[in-house]
């Protein structure tokens, strides 16, 4: 499995340790920055990181800023991205379960290593229980009003 993962400068030192956690169990991880810990904007490696997802390039892509928020608004505005903020195991698994996220988006400036780490392999472990909630993210698209 591919996955793709991104952050801005306040993820990027986690970034950088779950790439290698992840690389250690096996996955193949595409990095689509940033590359420091210099300040810088979300969308400039969202977008890119989205992209991946929706055109196959990457399975399910991991993104992590200061609190998610910003990476969670700008990835779910590509039309067949879920990004799911996550910052308990419980809610990694239900972001799965429930609403098949295909993007793993974590708040590093709220969360230790240890955290990321669990609700990483909680959320990959975690299958999509269809169903209902198929029928409700069938009605996710955006409406023109
Ligand atoms: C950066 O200071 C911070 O605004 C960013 O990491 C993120 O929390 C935005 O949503």
């Amino acid at each position: 499995m591919k996955i793709g993962i991104c952050s801005d400068h306040a993820g990027f030192e986690y970034k950088g340790r779950l790439m290698e956690y992840l690389e250690n169990k096996g996955y193949e991880i595409k990095d689509f920055g940033t590359y420091s810990e210099e300040s810088m904007d979300y969308p400039d490696v969202a977008h890119p990181l989205a992209d991946a997802v929706e055109n196959g390039d990457a399975d399910l892509g991991i993104a992590m800023c200061g609190t998610g928020n910003g990476m969670a608004m700008t990835l779910n505005k590509h039309r067949n991205i879920r990004a799911g903020l996550a910052w308990n195991t419980e809610i990694g698994a239900l972001v799965k379960q429930h609403n098949n996220a295909n993007i793993l988006v974590m708040p590093a400036r709220f969360i230790s290593f240890d955290e990321v780490m669990r609700i990483t392999d909680t959320w990959l472990n975690s299958e999509f229980e269809g169903g209902r909630h198929q029928k409700r993210i069938d009605k996710i698209p955006v409406r023109q009003a």
